[in-house]
């Protein structure tokens, strides 16, 4: 185990060293070559700056996800919760009937209901997975090296800082073009299949019972609905967020007050924040 150990540290060591060699490769050039230093540091900016940037769209891009869905998630269940209540009260005074005027008792609706909400709760989890598992997968593959094969150009101080520049302009070229885009329509793409399996949740129930909404009263899950109206406005602007140059996100600004008053001061301070703020 120890022996172990020991092997390891000086692997990590070595590892360490030779990465070290690397990068000062140009930095312990002679003074005179004044040029290639400037290029040299100037490529290693815009490196890093390119690594910061893409590393913090990755964050950005999870979180706003995360907080779509969590706030989905919640009126999700609010409503859910909405129809389970209208049924308990519902078979208090009477039974439901399909069209044959067979009577559907409570255990048989019980199943129904859940059967049918299970939709946006699947999707809702499924997004959040796939999501966090695709920007995972995404890397900054720029690899600082490269600028290490101009050295094989010195003494010419100007091809080689002509070649530093080169592999600096690709380094700008911003690696995040690509992310950025899958963003945009990724987060478009799960925002309209998690709108959809909510959508998809009345067309469920009367399939089951007709007149399943006209019986009960309720509005969960239809345009009337307060809570649809949220998920339909806090949409909109989530789908609408800009992620190049330094996006406006607006989502967050927006929708993250009411998202943490639902979270941690539960529903009723949260319908009163709708109701104050739609
Ligand atoms: C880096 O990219 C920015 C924005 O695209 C551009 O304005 C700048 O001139 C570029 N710099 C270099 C050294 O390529
Ligand atoms: C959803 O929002 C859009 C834009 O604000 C609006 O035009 C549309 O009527 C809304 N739809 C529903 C069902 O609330
Ligand atoms: C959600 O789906 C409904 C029904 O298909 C549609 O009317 C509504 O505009 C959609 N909302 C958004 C924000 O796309």
């Amino acid at each position: 185990m120890h022996k172990y150990f020991v092997k390891y540290v000086i692997c990590f060591c070595l590892l360490l060293c030779t990465q070290e060699m690397n990068s000062t490769k140009f930095e312990t050039l002679d003074k005179r070559y004044h040029l290639v230093s400037e290029a040299y540091h100037r490529a290693k900016t815009l490196f890093i700056q390119g690594r910061t940037q893409y590393d913090k769209l990755k964050e950005r891009s999870l979180s706003t996800m995360d907080m779509f869905l969590d706030l989905v998630e919640i009126l999700n269940e609010h409503m859910s919760q909405e129809l389970r209540s209208a049924i308990v009260k519902y078979y208090k005074i009477k039974f439901l009937h399909d069209f044959n005027n067979y009577v559907i008792n409570m255990e048989e609706i019980m199943d129904i209901i859940e059967h049918c909400l299970i939709g946006p709760t699947e999707k809702l989890a499924f997004v959040r997975n796939q999501f966090h598992n695709m920007i995972k997968n995404f890397e900054d593959v720029r690899n600082f090296d490269t600028v290490d094969k101009c050295h094989d150009e010195l003494p010419d101080e100007v091809s080689a800082a002509h070649c530093i520049l080169h592999q600096a302009v690709l380094f700008n070229e911003t690696m995040q073009d690509s992310l950025v885009s899958i963003v945009e329509m990724k987060t478009k793409q799960h925002a309209r299949d998690v709108n959809a399996s909510l959508y998809e949740v009345p067309p469920c129930l009367n399939y089951f019972v007709p007149h399943f909404f006209n019986q009960l009263l309720v509005d969960s899950f239809s345009d009337n609905c307060e809570f649809m109206r949220v998920v339909n406005a806090s949409m909109v602007d989530f789908t609408s967020d800009k992620w190049r140059n330094n996006f406006e996100a607006l989502f967050p600004k927006k929708w993250g007050p009411l998202i943490l008053t639902l979270k941690e001061k539960g529903k009723t301070q949260g319908i009163k924040y709708i109701q104050e703020h739609t």
